[in-house]
């Protein structure tokens, strides 16, 4: 949550950080803001305002000094509220005396820091950040050294920060320093930048490296330094991205949700090929040690939102196939619950951005009671996939838009093949029936495809749900968890109360709430379920509401005289999630963007949640 940026090097500052600004957007869109240090001035000047990066570059044009056009050094911001509201005022920048920074985190203790460095008066906002500005300030006046100061400063603060600052004296030189929230950063022949994610540092590179926590990253046009508190000097570890250089942009389309369901074949394919050896799963490339799933004898996932709900499918499949229970847990709730954890735990930590603070916390708590630990992540380099003992990576590329899609539907895979792996390691299955599963598995990109091909089909269904303002999605067994998903996609881009329900259980009190402006989506992909389902489906239709049916195609025969429906592709049952997933995700998006709404960035909603 929240973007931050800071730049030194031979470009304009101006533009460096406003592109970088409007990549980082979906990490926060309340307020936006930098600030340039102009090369002939001198001086570093704010600009900031409430709204996205497009009012804060309309203010640029109206506004900016002519010195700052030209500047070379900045810091930018776009803002996730946490403390004070959504004004001009509480927007990054904050400057307090010599001291110019932004901030990414929650500083805990900023009240007792304000009585203790007597910052009453000096503060001008609401926020947690421009009492770090005004403890640095502090520091700084008495030693003038920005190194010290941060490093003093940093011991008095508790919470989570990731801080980019300049210091008056200092202004060509950018210097950042970090706990928990993320800052990756970078040296090329046009200057050095950090930025909370890889997807601001493309323009440039593919070479990057994470700022290790409680280091000071010193940034200069044509070096870049790395210091402990202790002044030493630290070597970054520099890694490679593994993304294609265009891959973050938007490529033609209208909103990058509609994009990024569209490269969900392409994502599945390339997470699964690389893992498979003559139709047998293999973790080889991943350098997993497979201990970590014969030694375990308990399963937990902990994930967030979406990445929460691949775990529900994986308990549903590891119940039938490996006989094996799985918890499944909201990562806020995990430690709260007191679980039992022990050495023969296995945690498994999915997250598309390895930044989610709550996944990240479940994955310490775990690993602190002797749990083996294993990410699903897609950000190579990130805090979780660090956390973790083994990560497998998804190959889903960035993921812009903030509903998550073909995140969901890599980690998905991911699972599959571990459902594969666990049952040939534990004999439960022989290599023909590994193989014949992952044939099929192989098999869902293209299912994906076809309903990527009806997607107008979709789009007219959608019409029959568009006024609605509650309405239930039904289905049972494996349907059930994946309306879960789709439900959540629903509510979150079209601001529909959408309640995702098991068909059976309607009748113990939410049928009450059916009537015939309720519309219900309902799911059928599972041939054994398909019989109670429908008569539950018949029993809300009797009450007045309106049904759009998805239902696997061959079991749609007749259906179409008494509901609207949309047929998806043959698969055998445990693999119809994947087309289930994607018609349920267009679903959602047309119903977002004929509403007119802004698809990729959700009112009150970011994509990386990097606070509790
Ligand atoms: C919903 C969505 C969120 C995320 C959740 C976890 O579309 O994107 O529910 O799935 O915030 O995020 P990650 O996967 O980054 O840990």
């Amino acid at each position: 949550m929240c973007g931050i940026i800071g730049y030194t090097g031979s470009e304009t500052a101006q533009e460096v950080i406003t592109d970088a600004l409007t990549t980082l957007e979906y990490r926060g869109y309340d307020s936006a803001g930098l600030a340039l240090s102009g090369s002939k001035s001198r001086s570093i000047d704010i600009y900031k305002c409430a709204g996205r990066v497009s009012d804060l570059k309309s203010m640029l044009e109206k506004k900016m000094k002519p010195a700052d056009r030209e500047a070379t050094c900045g810091v930018g911001h776009t803002r996730w509220a946490t403390h004070g509201g959504v004004t001009d005022t509480n927007a990054h920048p904050h400057r307090v005396g010599t001291v110019t920074l932004v901030h990414n985190g929650i500083i805990e203790n900023y009240r007792e820091l304000t009585d203790e460095f007597r910052l009453k008066g000096k503060l001008k906002s609401e926020t947690d950040t421009e009492v770090v500005a005004g403890v640095l300030d502090s520091f700084y006046a008495e030693s003038e050294d920005p190194k010290k100061a941060i490093a003093e400063t940093v011991k008095e603060l508790k919470g989570t920060f990731a801080l980019v600052v300049m210091f008056a004296n200092y202004p060509d030189v950018v210097f950042a320093v970090r706990n928990v929230s993320p800052i990756v950063a970078t040296q090329s022949p046009q200057g050095s930048m950090l930025a909370s994610d890889l997807t601001a540092l493309t323009r440039f590179t593919d070479r990057y490296f994470v700022l290790p926590e409680y280091t000071i990253a010193e940034l200069h046009r044509s070096a870049l330094y790395l210091w402990t508190l202790n002044g030493k000097p630290v070597e970054p570890e520099w890694l490679t991205m593994d993304w294609e250089k265009n891959s973050a942009d938007k490529g033609g389309y209208p909103f990058y949700m509609e994009k990024e369901i569209d490269e969900q074949p392409e994502g599945i394919r390339k997470t699964v090929e690389p893992r498979l050896k003559d139709g047998i799963p293999d973790f080889s490339c991943d350098e997993l040690d497979e201990s970590i799933l014969t030694d375990t004898e308990e399963i937990t996932v902990a994930a967030c939102g979406t990445a929460m709900h691949t775990g529900l499918v994986f308990q549903n499949l590891a119940r039938k196939i490996l006989h094996t229970e799985v918890n499944v847990c909201l990562a806020s709730e995990y430690m709260y619950g007191e679980p039992v954890v022990g050495e023969k735990t296995l945690l498994i930590a999915v997250s598309q951005s390895g930044e989610t603070i709550d996944t990240l916390e479940a994955v310490k708590y775990a690993k602190k009671r002797g749990a083996r630990t294993l990410g699903i992540i897609n950000v190579r380099g990130s805090s979780i996939a660090r956390e973790c003992e083994s990560v497998l990576f998804t190959n889903a590329g960035p993921e812009i838009a903030v509903a998550s899609t073909k995140a969901y539907t890599t980690q998905l895979s991911l699972f599959y093949l571990l459902i594969a792996r666990i049952a040939y390691l534990k004999g439960i299955w022989d290599e023909d029936k590994v193989r014949d599963f992952t044939a099929h598995l192989c098999r869902t990109p293209d299912a994906v495809d076809e309903v990527l091909n009806i997607r107008k089909d979709i789009h007219i269904i959608a019409r029959n749900i568009l006024e609605a303002s509650d309405l239930f999605m039904i289905g049972r067994g494996l349907d059930y968890a994946a309306l879960q998903e789709g439900s959540l996609k629903l509510k979150e881009v079209s601001y529909i109360h959408s309640e995702a329900y098991a068909s059976g259980e309607l009748k113990h009190g939410p049928i009450a709430l059916i009537t015939e402006e309720t519309p219900v989506v309902a799911l059928a992909t599972q041939e054994s379920l398909l019989k109670k389902g429908l008569s539950n489906v018949r029993e809300v239709r009797s009450r007045g509401a309106s049904v759009v049916l998805f239902v696997k195609n061959a079991m749609s025969e007749g259906l179409e005289q008494e509901f609207n429906i949309v047929r998806l592709p043959d698969l055998p049952d445990e693999f119809m999630v994947f087309p289930a997933a994607c018609a349920l995700q267009l679903l959602a998006y047309y119903v977002s963007s004929d509403k007119g709404f802004d698809v990729d960035k959700p009112r009150n909603l970011a994509k990386v949640v990097t606070v509790e």
